[in-house]
């Protein structure tokens, strides 16, 4: 197959002109990135340097904004191969088959991913502790995460893609390929790469920035995949059919129901901590309005009012504003240790 062109073959049960089939052969040719391999080519030494070379304050705003992806990318990873998967064989959908072998592929670059980011911190930021031994999977997360918003939006995201899974319902999917594909990988992960690839010269992590070309690529196709799916669930919808109608106004209530956290993480990664990085909230805050126009009104054609967005942003920025983020900190440790001390009982 030439990428990116429809396949000049055809079969049976597998319908090569659907476009999940294209998507799933891009997984197959572009998604294929070797994490290892990488390690080998590029090395950690640049990293290890840089990492040794800064403050610890603008360490901590790194190790912040990549616990965000770590613990993100294992919660997407995790729900991508039970939840994600068996929404694609519901009846409402179309292309079933073909939606399922794309999930396989988007579940293989999940896991890359949080391999990729599991390794490096370990290899390159070894001074800190993850929390292993309580991953998101089993109900934990890195206490940044849980002391900030994104905790809630993978919350969100984990119950959204449950209830679709079990329900099969136009307006279950279209709620939980909104938070899962528009908002994690649309909005916040898109955003948190692009500050990674802001970092200032002295901030110089060349495996970090190799892998994270490689991510959004991947992350692309991902969002790609959820914006027809939601496109497809809309058409329905605008065709009049009963079983769809609520479709539009579930993604865009799903939407407003994200913000707020969204906006929580950025804020935490930039101005509580004095953003020694330099990454600007409000450039973050700029580039998360612009996803939000751009996939929400020009691709998905809805009507999201941008400057509602951003009252709902500055709202909950006068009340997090107020927060003590140390003592949030300090407390989910405290709570994490509790949990390990029960889980090094052997939990009975
Ligand atoms: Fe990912
Ligand atoms: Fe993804």
């Amino acid at each position: 197959m030439t990428q990116g062109l429809q396949s000049q073959y055809s079969g049976q049960r597998v319908n090569t002109q659907s476009r999940w089939y294209t998507l799933f052969q891009k997984g197959v040719e572009l998604g294929t990135w070797n994490v290892e391999k990488l390690f080998d080519e590029i090395g950690f030494e640049q990293d290890r340097a840089s990492w040794a070379a800064l403050e610890p304050a603008e360490r901590d705003q790194i190790r912040y904004l990549l616990s965000g992806f770590l613990d993100g990318e294992r919660e997407v990873a995790g729900d991508a191969a039970t939840n994600l998967q068996r929404i694609m064989q519901s009846p409402c959908l179309e292309s079933n088959t073909e939606k399922e072998m794309y999930m396989t592929m988007l579940t293989l670059t999940e896991h890359k991913h949080t391999q990729f980011l599991d390794v490096y911190m370990e290899e390159v930021m070894n001074d800190a502790d993850n929390y292993t031994d309580l991953d998101p999977r089993r109900g934990s997360r890195i206490p940044i995460v849980q002391a900030t918003g994104l905790g809630e939006v993978f919350e969100h995201q984990g119950l959204l893609t449950a209830k679709a899974a079990s329900t099969r319902d136009p307006i279950d999917i279209a709620k939980a390929a909104t938070t899962y594909h528009m908002n994690v990988e649309g909005i916040l992960a898109r955003v948190g790469s692009s500050a990674i690839s802001r970092f200032p010269p002295r901030a110089d992590f060349p495996l970090l920035n190799y892998a994270f070309k490689f991510i959004s690529t991947d992350e692309g196709r991902h969002i790609t995949h959820g914006i027809e799916l939601l496109k497809e669930l809309l058409e329905h919808e605008r065709a009049g059919e009963p079983q769809y109608q609520g479709v539009e106004r579930a993604i865009v209530n799903t939407l407003y129901q994200d913000v707020p956290y969204m906006a929580d993480f950025g804020y935490m990664f930039t101005d509580a901590l004095d953003d020694p990085l330099e990454l600007d909230f409000n450039e973050v805050l700029m580039r998360g309005g612009n996803l939000i126009d751009g996939m929400y009104n020009e691709t998905l054609g809805l009507d999201v009012d941008y400057m509602e967005v951003i009252s709902v942003v500055r709202d909950r920025y006068l009340e997090i504003n107020e927060w003590d983020i140390k003592e949030r900190l300090a407390e989910h440790e405290q709570q994490y240790q509790r949990k390990r001390g029960v889980a090094a009982d052997g939990g009975n």
